[in-house]
């Protein structure tokens, strides 16, 4: 019989994330949408397809992304909102960030249509609903049949085009190397024979980028706003301070040590060995790697460790959002698209790459963004994660 082991301080979790013999296992119940993409695979199989995918994922791609597309698809995503004077936080959210990683994962909208967007965020919920199925409340079986119908629907409308599309540009030889989309489908069909993907699995692949991105960038940005409107509350002094990117990114960093994106992850044993903080264990055993636990270990932050405190001085060697973005083999491809660099001295305000968080975080704050006192926030029902279901806030300075 296996057992499960549970590790809540910050540097065992972290060793056993960089242990190539544990191998992730948050994701067994939710095979339906995640068996054998990046974040499921395992050994020679993942670093393989990781060694193609990482080839988007690229600093000065980031640095180009954030000052010269992502602008416009934030004006865009903002203008009806500001428009109404009120948003839904969680709404605005999805909206800015399932574009962003449609580009990342080569999902075209060919539409350009609200109608289109809305109906890809529905999917990805879905997605998301079906991939942290561990954690939902809903009845499995009824929630795995939406998942599938998801799939197919996703397949048809966005993945087979988008493939349809990048294969044509890559059997024309007159197509030159900087006209092909830069993106992960790209380079996964570029590859070809030397990664093992058929087309439901590319569907899955699409659709874990998808909900991977969007789900825990719309999240990462409601908690920051959350913890910043508290934290600033009605001290002038805080909001004058607020005015600043570099400091407003410093707090996205502090609220994201705080709100991993997943509280916990799991891995599991692929033979006996010695695991810290939890002894001797055999094939097959699980390990709880208690994320939330670890981003607030009191041995290393302090007694303040559970509170928002973005002037906190951080152990050295650490990044400032601790383990939220992961580490080691399946350290997350989108920390630098999404959570920027960590500002050095001497940093260049104006060339700083702050992460989309930060950047949407930026903008809602000049826009005055505050709680809806008619209209409280509210936790989402249908997982026991301990994420916002409605967010909804007011514009005070349009
Ligand atoms: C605030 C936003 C985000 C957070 C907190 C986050 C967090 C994470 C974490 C914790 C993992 C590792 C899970 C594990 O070890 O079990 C991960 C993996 C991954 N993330 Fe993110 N992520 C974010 C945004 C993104 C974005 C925007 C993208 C892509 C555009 C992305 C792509 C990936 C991929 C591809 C992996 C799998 C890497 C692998 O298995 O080798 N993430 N992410």
């Amino acid at each position: 019989m296996s057992r499960t082991f549970e590790l809540e301080s910050f540097r065992d979790c972290e060793a056993a994330l960089r242990n190539i013999n544990l191998k992730q296992a948050l994701y067994d119940a939710g095979k339906v949408v995640m068996d054998g993409v990046l974040l499921t695979l395992h050994g020679a199989a993942h670093s393989e397809r990781r060694a193609v995918e990482v080839r988007v994922f690229r600093r000065n791609f980031f640095r180009h992304y954030e000052k010269t597309v992502f602008p416009a698809t934030l004006a865009e995503t903002l203008r009806p909102f500001v428009a109404a004077g009120r948003a839904d936080l969680i709404e605005l959210g999805y909206r800015a960030t399932a574009n962003l990683t449609a580009d990342f994962a080569g999902i075209d909208r060919p539409e350009r249509t609200v109608e289109e967007t809305e109906l890809l965020i529905r999917l990805v919920k879905k997605f998301s609903e079906g991939a942290t199925m561990v954690h939902s409340t809903r009845d499995k079986v009824e929630l795995e049949g939406e998942v599938l119908d998801a799939l197919a629907v996703f397949d048809k409308r966005f993945n087979q085009p988008s493939v349809a599309r990048r294969r044509e540009l890559l059997a024309d030889p007159q197509t030159p190397s900087e006209a092909l989309p830069r993106d992960v489908l790209t380079v996964i069909l570029q590859a070809g024979d030397e990664l093992d993907m058929d087309g439901a699995a590319l569907n899955r692949e699409m659709a874990f980028y998808m909900q991977a991105g969007a789900h825990s960038t719309a999240n990462a940005v409601v908690h920051s706003v959350h913890e910043i409107l508290l934290w600033a509350n009605d001290d002038a002094e805080r909001w004058a301070r607020l005015a600043d990117p570099v400091f407003v990114q410093r707090c996205v960093h502090e609220s994201l040590r705080l709100h991993p994106a997943s509280p916990q992850a799991w891995r599991s044993g692929t033979c006996p060995m010695h695991v810290a903080g939890a002894g001797e264990i055999a094939a097959g055993d699980k390990v709880v790697l208690d994320l939330f636990t670890a981003n607030r270990d009191r041995d290393l932050f302090g007694e303040g460790a559970d509170r928002f405190d973005p002037d906190r001085t951080m152990p050295a060697n650490m990044l400032p959002s601790g383990l939220t973005f992961g580490i080691g083999l399946h350290t997350c491809l989108g920390r630098e698209l999404d959570g920027g660099v960590p500002v050095k001295p001497g940093s260049d305000p104006a060339t700083h790459q702050y992460g989309i968080v930060a950047l949407l975080v930026i903008a809602l704050l000049e826009l005055g963004a505050r709680l809806n006192p008619a209209d409280p926030p509210t936790p989402d029902p249908k997982t026991s994660r301990p994420n916002w279901g409605r967010y909804p806030i007011i514009f005070t300075k349009v």
